[in-house]
Formats: structure tokens, sequence, C-alpha cells
């Protein structure tokens, strides 16, 4: 009996290996009810990781900047813009006919401290009204939506009491958004957010998006970031935010996707890009490679995520990983620096992870996917069994 399931085995994983080589892109897969697409790093949109210029290329149908377009990189000193790294990020994106976004326009954080020096409500609405005016400008007509302001929420869905709040008042939010639609009238407009799934928080985005609208003020989306785990937010809060959001006459786009695999460092799930926490080995249980268990969780978890997307059409216009493969992500380094975190379909060499065939299973099939049956324990630079590697 053993040698049947592993014969059976075998044929299942090469039949997904071929099928992974043969698969139609996630961008194809999706087609007509919502883009996907990926925060990029410089190397991957000028071209100097070409391999992953290539992932990008075939996959995806949108694109973000994940640093280049903040306001640290592009307006260091005042009136000093540095546009040469996001010039290159638009025309890869031109290039490659994707859908382009503009992140962030105004943030708590990387935002230098020139901003907010010497500042009282007119000086800083100055500021803010030529970064604005001269960055959304600049890609008018190029950059077709905009995270405009970033985490204003505390988890309670109470204004992050930022500096921008402090100095301007609370109508930053409106301001900021009001200097963006005069900028390029024609891009949408986006509010862009962690945690919205839980309650607190995301009644408190539905406020504000409530004020907003009653102000006059144009906003196309709420951006839902989904910097999630395995256990957290439970597939019917996915549900009951999609379900909320889309009440409100906006869109939602699923803005930062990644899954955290490692063990949490503390209860709370904020993605406040501010916490971090002393190394640990217990923390980082998997330099060796990802555990076929833990990869099956992982693909298992991203089709619960795509199928809750699927229930609300019309609603979700746009799903963004925030990176293209495991080696690229953020939490491979947050909350806790240097670890190895599997939170991508993609693994650290280029090729799709069971999730990828997982979720690329679903639009084909009715019911659940198969379980995907690979035992081997992938080592970093291993090329896993069950995965093929994309042609470019
Ligand atoms: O470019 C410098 C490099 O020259 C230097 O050697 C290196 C070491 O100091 O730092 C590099 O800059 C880092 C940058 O990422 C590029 O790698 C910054 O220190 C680091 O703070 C920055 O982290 C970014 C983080 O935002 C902080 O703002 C992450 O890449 C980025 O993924 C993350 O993205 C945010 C979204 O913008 C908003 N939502 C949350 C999300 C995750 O925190």
């Amino acid at each position: 009996m053993k040698s049947f399931i592993r014969i059976f085995a075998c044929l299942l994983t090469a039949t997904s290996v071929a099928a992974a080589q043969s698969e139609p892109a996630l961008k194809n897969a999706f087609k007509g009810k919502f883009l996907v697409g990926a925060a990029l790093n410089e190397a991957q949109f000028s071209g100097t990781n070409a391999s992953e210029a290539a992932l990008v290329k075939k996959n995806f149908n949108s694109t973000t900047p994940e640093n280049v377009l903040k306001w640290e990189y592009v307006e260091p000193q005042p009136g000093q813009f540095n546009f040469a790294p996001s010039d290159r990020y638009v025309d890869f994106g031109e290039t490659n006919g994707m859908f382009i976004i503009g992140h962030t326009l105004v943030w708590h954080s990387q935002t230098p401290d020139w901003v907010f020096q010497n500042a009282d409500r007119s000086i800083l609405l100055e500021r803010m009204s030529n970064h604005i005016h001269t960055v959304v400008g600049r890609y008018r007509g190029r950059i077709k939506g905009w995270d405009v302001v970033n985490e204003a929420l505390n988890e309670d869905g109470t204004l992050r009491n930022s500096p921008w709040r402090k100095i301007i008042g609370d109508d930053y939010i409106e301001k900021a958004f009001q200097f963006a639609h005069e900028a390029d009238p024609q891009a949408e407009l986006y509010y862009n957010d962690y945690s919205l799934e839980n309650p607190a928080k995301r009644a408190g985005v539905v406020a504000l998006v409530k004020k907003l609208q009653a102000a006059g003020i144009f906003i196309t989306a709420v951006g839902t970031q989904e910097h999630i785990n395995l256990k957290w937010p439970a597939i019917q809060l996915v549900d009951d935010t999609l379900t909320e959001l889309g009440q409100l006459g906006v869109k939602v786009n699923i803005s930062e996707l990644d899954i955290d695999v490692l063990p949490r460092v503390s209860n709370d799930t904020s993605a406040d890009v501010g916490k971090n926490f002393a190394a640990d080995p217990a923390l980082n249980p998997y330099t060796n490679g990802l555990p076929d268990s833990v990869q099956q969780m992982l693909a298992q978890r991203y089709v619960e995520l795509f199928a809750a997307y699927q229930r609300h059409p019309g609603v979700v216009a746009r799903v963004t990983f925030w990176g293209v493969t495991d080696a690229d992500s953020w939490l491979n380094n947050w909350p806790v620096a240097g670890r190895m975190n599997y939170p991508l379909l993609f693994d650290r060499r280029g090729n799709p992870k069971p999730a990828y065939l997982s979720v690329m299973n679903l639009c084909k099939q009715k019911t659940s996917p198969f379980k995907y049956t690979n035992h081997s324990v992938q080592k970093p630079g291993d090329t896993p069994v069950g995965s093929g590697t994309l042609n470019p």
C-alpha cells in the first residue's frame, strides 16, 4: 500500500511540477476579477535583478514601489527632489503594461525631520501641498492610483497622534486627498492601513471614509494591507471587512499581502513598522527550509484568502503582495532582525511554492484544491519538489 501511495505522490508531484511550469500566470488566473500586483524593490524595477523582474512581468499586472516614492527618498531636503529611482519605477511599469501605484504621500514614518521642524499649521500645509503637487504632478496620467494617507489610525480606531495631526489638526487627511486630487484629477486615491480586520479599527476607517465623503473629498478605495499570519485574522473577519467597506461605495485594495509563518513575538496583530524585538533562536525555527507541514498550512491559508476575495466581486479591485519572493520580504527583518521567513508565493530562488500551486488550482476547481504531498524539507537553494521553475 505504502509503495502505491509513494508512486501516486510522485505522480502528483511530477504533475504539479509540469503544471507549475505550464501554469498560466497569477494575473491571468484572476483576470476580470481583480488586479494582482507586487511591491517592487529597486533591483527589480531597475532590472539588476533580471530573474525577479521576469517573474514580475509574467505574474503581475500592477506594481507598488516598496520604498522609492516615500517622502524620505523623494524629498530628503526641502525642495530637493530625487526622482531618478521613481522615474525608473514608473518606466518599468509603463514598459510592462502595469497598473502603476504610488506609495505613499503622507505617513508618520519615513518622513524627514525637516518636514515638521519649525512648522505651524499653515507652514506644514504648504510643505504637504508642495510635496504632493510636485510628486503627483510629475507622474500625472502615469501613476494610476495613490496611497494618499498611510496608517493614520490607532488600533482602537481613533486618529494616531502623529506630527501631521498635532500640527495641522484632524483635517490633514482631507487636505492630503484634496491636494492629490488637484494634482491629478484622473488618479484613483486611497486610504491605506493595516489590521482593519479588527472591528474597532475597522469602525474607525468606516467613520473616516464617511467623513471624507460627507466633505465631498474624492476617495476611490480603502487599502487593507493584510500583513497577517497563519492564524489571524479568521476568514470571517476578512469577509466582514470586505462587506463593510464595500457598503461604503468604495473599492477595496488588498494592498500589502503577506503571511508571517514564524512564531509570534507578541499577541498584538499590529503591523506597526516601529516594533522590533531582540533575536532569539526560538523565534527563527526554519533556517534550514520550511517544513512541508508549514508549506501546506501556508497554501491552505492563501487559498482561503483568495476564495474570500472572490466572494466580493466588484469590491476587491486589487491584490498586491508585499514583495515578490521570500528573499525580498520585510518580514525577514520585522519585528525581529535577521530571521528567515516564508510569507509569499515564490521561494528564495523565485520558484513557485506549494501555496502558488494551490492558489492557481483554486481558479480551476470549485472544490478545495488537492493536498500538497511533497514530504521533502525545502532547504535554501533547493528547487523544491512540486514547484516548477517559471518560464519567464
Ligand atoms: O536603502 C537603505 C540602505 O542604503 C541601507 O544600507 C539599509 C540599512 O540601513 O537601509 C536601507 O533602507 C531601508 C529600506 O527599507 C530599504 O531596504 C530602511 O532602513 C528600512 O526602514 C526600510 O524598511 C521599509 C519599511 O516599510 C519601513 O518604512 C520596508 O522595506 C518596507 O517593506 C516597509 O513597507 C511598509 C509600507 O511602506 C507601509 N505598510 C507597512 C509596510 C511594512 O512595514
